[in-house]
């Protein structure tokens, strides 16, 4: 627990001490997907860490995986089910990053055998740290209060989803998709949800949206084509929280799921679920027109 915590944090310093500075950007699969050279170093802050400690583990991290939804759904098929798995997403909200906006964080999760153990994001603009712990529960707390615990108490304040059910009284978020086709069918779908709910949000990290879910700050959040590092903190975060995380097909959460809605309330998740799949889906890389 101590070595996620150090690692998320660590990263999360390293890259919010270069936000306002130059990025060497590179376009991935295009000009709406780019990386910098400040996101593979933190990732490398994030496995140096680990591999200290933890020399054996597998680590499925965005910076070593190749860019495209196939390479990322080979990579979680090739080591998914490994004993001891590290998921890094060491700077989720590069856009955000690249354009000084200061909603960035890091999502840092140890899963075994498919199964999410340990999960952290961390935001370090606001030094905010969401950390979950299966069967245990999900907390907020300053990294420093994280890194010195003392006693056998978790530090932090215990997280609790909110108790709104009803789209109406809802405050919800989603994420813009990267590849322009899917964008129309995204937002004539969203349009659907946003005419019922209370209010639409998008920040620009995925994980953040779904840590502000396990804070009861949001009430859901849905997105198309995520990554299984976009995801995996943040699932055990709302799960552990008392909310509910699946596909938007209703088929429960694993690794492979990258169509995601995550929600303080089932009712929320059903009602948001039957708007998505009533509409046009998204198509991701490689399926058919
Ligand atoms: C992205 C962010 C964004 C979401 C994209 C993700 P990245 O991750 O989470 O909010 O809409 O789908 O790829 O590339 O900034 O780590
Ligand atoms: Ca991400
Ligand atoms: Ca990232």
């Amino acid at each position: 627990m101590l070595v996620l915590i150090q690692a998320s944090v660590a990263a999360g310093r390293y890259f919010a001490a270069q936000v306002d500075g130059d990025k060497v950007v590179t376009e991935k699969t295009s000009a709406a997907d780019v990386v910098t050279q400040v996101d593979k170093a933190s990732e490398k802050v994030i496995r140096d860490l680990i591999q200290s400690t933890w020399p054996d583990d597998e680590m499925l991290g965005e910076e070593g995986t190749d860019p495209g939804s196939d390479a990322a759904k080979t990579a979680v098929a090739a080591v998914g089910g490994a004993p001891h798995l590290w998921i890094i997403d060491p700077l989720d909200g590069t856009t955000n990053f690249v354009s000084k906006i200061p909603l960035s964080v890091v999502s840092l999760a140890y899963a075994s055998r498919g199964q999410v153990m340990l999960g952290a994001v961390y935001d370090p603009y606001r030094d905010e740290l969401f950390y979950a712990v299966r069967g245990q529960g999900a907390w907020l707390s300053s990294s420093q209060v994280a890194l010195s615990p003392s006693g056998d108490e978790l530090p932090g304040k215990r997280l609790q989803v909110s108790d709104i059910g009803d789209l109406r009284l809802s405050v919800v978020a989603s994420g813009f998709p990267t590849r322009a086709d899917d964008r129309e069918a995204a937002m004539q779908n969203g349009m659907k949800i946003v005419r019922k709910a209370k209010s639409l949000r998008g920040f620009g990290a995925a994980a953040l949206h779904l840590a502000y879910v396990a804070a009861g700050r949001l009430e859901g959040f849905w997105e198309y084509d995520l990554n299984a590092w976009d995801i995996a903190a943040g699932s055990l975060l709302v799960s552990e929280a008392g909310g509910v995380v699946s596909d938007i097909d209703g088929s429960p959460y694993d690794l492979a799921v990258r169509n995601v809605v995550a929600c303080g309330q089932p009712d929320l998740a059903n009602d948001i679920g039957q708007f998505l799949e009533e509409g046009t889906r998204p198509k991701t890389t490689n399926e058919s027109e």
